[in-house]
């Protein structure tokens, strides 16, 4: 397993691999890896023949309050888990190579960056939609991996992708969950032993809102306001940002349920961010 820490080596390295016809599957993440970030790496390997996957805190992506500073970081165990899975390449530059001095470029993707989790976190999807456009640009993937956590995410990437036609084939994969339910996080490492028993509330809520659903109810406003509910009714939740049935590609809100929706949520347990979705497909007669 090689470490490549300069963008214009990796792009040398990536061209290299692409002259000879290799196929390259990306995993981009900001390290401190767990299973979800393994089973992307995992699912890679099958379909390419070259796996590289980046760390890169990437700072333009954290609002000015937000978790950049303390954002868990683990280069050793990221480096043993990633040789064990027979990685090829760890791409590991430093910020000021991504972004040096005179940086004057971003990627703004309109109206799906502004809801959810864009509404909470304004300049949080320009940041990702920036740097995975840089990463596309060095790492050159035929192929690239994120999970359905971050589903909102996905959905940008998607439309990166298609407005500045670019060949990469974006590949979600399922969340991967702790045996109780709760979606993995590197951000579950904030959480103290009583707010990570709290903590599965977010995927209790979930599932009995998808319940409530399949038993009939069409009203998204009462699913939302049980979701709401059930949510408060958990003492370590110390905020809502969002919670509630929406369109799963425009991200509005939803009055009536029909169709695939997106379950969404993101709470505050104490000073920790969670957030997590399910996609549900409901066929409603007329
Ligand atoms: O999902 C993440 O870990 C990050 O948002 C990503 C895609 C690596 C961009 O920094």
């Amino acid at each position: 397993m090689e470490i490549i820490r300069i963008p214009r080596i990796m792009q040398d390295t990536s061209d290299d691999y692409v002259l000879r016809g290799r196929k390259i599957g990306f995993v981009p993440t900001m390290g401190a890896l767990h299973e979800g970030h393994l089973s992307l790496v995992r699912r890679a390997k099958q379909e390419n023949d070259i796996i590289i996957v980046s760390i890169f805190v990437n700072p333009i992506q954290f609002g000015h309050s937000e978790d950049f500073y303390k954002y868990p970081r683990d280069i050793e165990g990221d480096n043993e888990k990633l040789q064990r899975e027979e990685v090829d390449i760890i791409f590991m530059p430093e910020i000021s190579s991504m972004y040096p001095e005179g940086f004057l470029t971003h990627v703004k993707v309109e109206k799906i960056s502004e809801r959810l989790c864009g509404a909470i976190r304004p300049d949080h999807f320009k940041g990702v939609a920036t740097v995975v456009t840089k990463l596309f640009n060095i790492v050159k993937p035929d192929r690239a991996y994120f999970g359905q956590k971050d589903y909102q995410q996905t959905v940008v990437v998607n439309q990166v992708v298609k407005d500045l036609d670019m060949d990469v084939e974006i590949i979600v994969c399922p969340t991967i969950r702790e045996r109780d339910g709760l979606a993995m996080s590197s951000r579950n490492a904030y959480l103290d032993k009583s707010q990570r028993e709290a903590s599965i509330v977010i995927y209790k809520c979930l599932i009995e809102a998808s319940e409530l659903i399949k038993s009939g109810i069409i009203d998204a406003g009462y699913i939302k306001k049980i979701m709401h509910e059930r949510l408060l009714k958990e003492p370590a939740v110390s905020g809502i940002d969002y919670a509630g049935v929406y369109d799963h590609t425009t991200f509005n809100e939803l009055s009536e349920i029909n169709g695939d929706l997106l379950l969404a949520v993101a709470v505050k347990i104490g000073e920790t961010r969670l957030i997590d979705n399910i996609l549900i497909n409901v066929k409603r007669k007329r």
